[in-house]
């Protein structure tokens, strides 16, 4: 094993959660980041839409609150929504300190707020900062800029990080606490070690334990899956968010059609060119998520169709083509000209609401270990995430953490001696296929039974596919040596059996989780979080 690495703190991840708190950091301390990919592989990268932030004199804190709840369908953490909403200016003015630059506005006259505000499903009121439909990628290489070359921050591409390092793992007794992570570099396959007083999870979600998502490869919920083998709480996995348009085409992986299409007045319709989505809510095709997506799956299951479609064409087209340039050339490499003819869309798993709990400094229940962005659950999004709140709240908790963990760099015990990492009596593995066959499976009976509608039935069929892959995924880990593959397999298959089990528990149906065995809403039990923690029975607690 190499020589272990010490750093202030360490991060893991590289989205727009860990690169702000390891600007933030680094003014007191020195940091490495952990990343499995390039460092701009992140699901910030492929944001589209942008950041939702009370900007504009026509809006109000209020107003975000109010939207934030309704959304979150009874399980948002109300203290958590007004913090962050209220946060979301400084936010924006940080973001801008960090040499971002969102859309302004095109009208005559600009005033003290001339943004162009964008508007997506949820929302009452435009409130959405964006740069053109890339908005993550600009935030993104805003900061990546900011850490190149920075003296204090070293990053560390291509590193899986496999577990975190607890002083239970390395043989103690005693309160469990975080002390950093051991890594695998890709480049050599040997298996580092990282050590830091603080560390933050910013690893972000877990949509590729579905067979269509908008997520990047990524994105296998190795932080959750870490978090819950080192005895950290990690709350309301049945929440898996499905956004209702990604582009449906053979040879097109991942791509969304941005929300903020529709709220440019982008309207869905079905194959037989009638909108639906008046049938279903008052606000129509700009319904909160859940709702939209519900909506298609209903339509689709209805008509036997594959694909509902996206229609913007009565818009001008040269607003449209500048709104919306990235989009507009993903489509014509596909031979669609979205100012001429309907987008085929479906929806697709796109961000994973629940992860490691937090409270308001995004500290976790482990001490030292702090998580923020998509990873983790702060209480904010509840059972549905508004549209454009994650990377408001992702900027919010890295900088309450990193606010946390500074204020405690005099008081921090030191890590003392730590095991080493051994790869046991491990041999090459003869068939990777092990490893593709299984990743396939999950996702596709995930989507099959564990998507969009749920039933008993389903979930059932589900949780007996997953105790028997994990057995068999198991056996593959502790035999062969460990690759990035394997690891990402392990990792999803842990967070398929932790969105089951949620799912299972949630006796209701509610926000993202709809389970047609029980079809209505159930305040009296089920207004409550679900909680999972390892070697204890899944438990609820209340949202306030
Ligand atoms: C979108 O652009 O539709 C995605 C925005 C988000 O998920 O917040």
């Amino acid at each position: 094993m190499a020589t272990p690495l010490n750093f202030d703190f360490v991060v893991i991840g590289s989205g727009v959660a860990g690169l702000h708190f390891a600007l933030r950091v680094a003014e007191h301390g020195s940091v490495a980041i952990v990343t499995k990919k390039r460092a701009a592989e992140s699901a910030t990268n492929y944001a589209q839409g942008g950041i939702a932030a009370v900007m504009d004199t026509a809006d109000s804190f209020d107003a975000h609150v109010k939207d934030t709840l309704y959304a979150g369908a009874g399980l948002c953490d109300e203290a958590v929504v007004k913090h962050v909403v209220e946060s979301g200016p400084r936010a924006i003015q940080n973001l801008l300190k960090w040499g971002v630059n969102f859309d302004r506005s095109e009208k005559a006259g600009a005033e003290a707020f001339d943004y162009d505000l964008g508007r997506e499903g949820g929302h009452s009121k435009r409130r959405i900062l964006h740069h053109r439909d890339s908005t993550g990628r600009e935030i993104e290489q805003s900061l990546l800029q900011r850490i190149a070359n920075h003296p204090r921050i070293a990053l560390y591409e291509d590193h899986s990080a496999i577990d975190l390092l607890t002083t239970h793992r390395s043989g103690r007794s005693g309160e469990n606490r975080c002390l950093g992570t051991y890594a695998l570099d890709s480049a050599t396959g040997e298996v580092d070690l990282f050590l830091a007083s603080v560390t933050l999870l910013a690893s972000g979600g877990a949509g590729k334990v579905y067979l269509y998502t908008s997520n990047p490869d990524i994105a296998s919920g190795d932080g959750i899956a870490m978090a819950y083998r080192a005895g950290a709480t990690i709350a309301n996995m049945e929440f898996m968010q499905f956004h209702p348009t990604c582009l449906f085409h053979p040879n097109s992986k991942s791509f969304l059609i941005s929300e903020a299409v529709r709220g440019e007045g982008g309207i869905l319709r079905n194959r037989q060119g009638e909108p639906f989505m008046s049938q279903s809510h008052e606000m129509g095709d700009l319904a909160p998520r859940d709702i939209v997506a519900r909506a298609i799956d209903d339509e689709l299951k209805r008509s036997g169709e594959d694909y509902v479609t996206l229609d913007i064409t009565h818009q001008d087209s040269d607003f449209v083509r500048r709104r919306f340039p990235n989009i507009d050339s993903h489509c014509l490499q596909f031979g669609i000209d979205m100012t001429r003819e309907p987008i085929p869309v479906v929806p697709a798993a796109h961000y994973c609401c629940g992860g490691v709990r937090t409270n308001l400094k995004g500290e976790t229940d482990l001490p030292n270990l702090f998580a923020a962005g998509e990873v983790a659950s702060t209480g904010l999004h509840g059972a549905n995430r508004l549209a454009s709140n994650s990377l408001l709240e992702a900027l919010v908790f890295a900088d309450a953490a990193a606010e946390e963990a500074i204020g405690r760099m005099s008081d921090q015990e030191p890590v003392g001696s730590v095991p080493e990492w051994h790869h046991g009596e491990v041999r090459e593995s003869p068939e990777a296929v092990v490893i593709t066959q299984n990743w396939d499976e999950i996702r596709r009976f995930m989507w099959n039974y564990v998507g969009i509608v749920r039933s008993n039935g389903r979930l059932a069929r589900a949780h007996h596919r997953i105790d028997m892959l994990q057995e068999e995924i198991n056996q593959y880990y502790w035999n062969f040596r460990i690759t990035s593959p394997l690891l990402e397999l392990r990792n999803l298959a842990t967070v398929a059996e932790l969105i089951i089990r949620a799912a299972e528990y949630r006796l209701e149906s509610r926000g993202l989780h709809y389970n047609l065995d029980y079809p209505a809403r159930d305040d009296v039990n089920f207004r409550a979080n679900t909680l999972l923690r390892q070697g204890v029975p899944t438990r609820k607690d209340s949202p306030e």
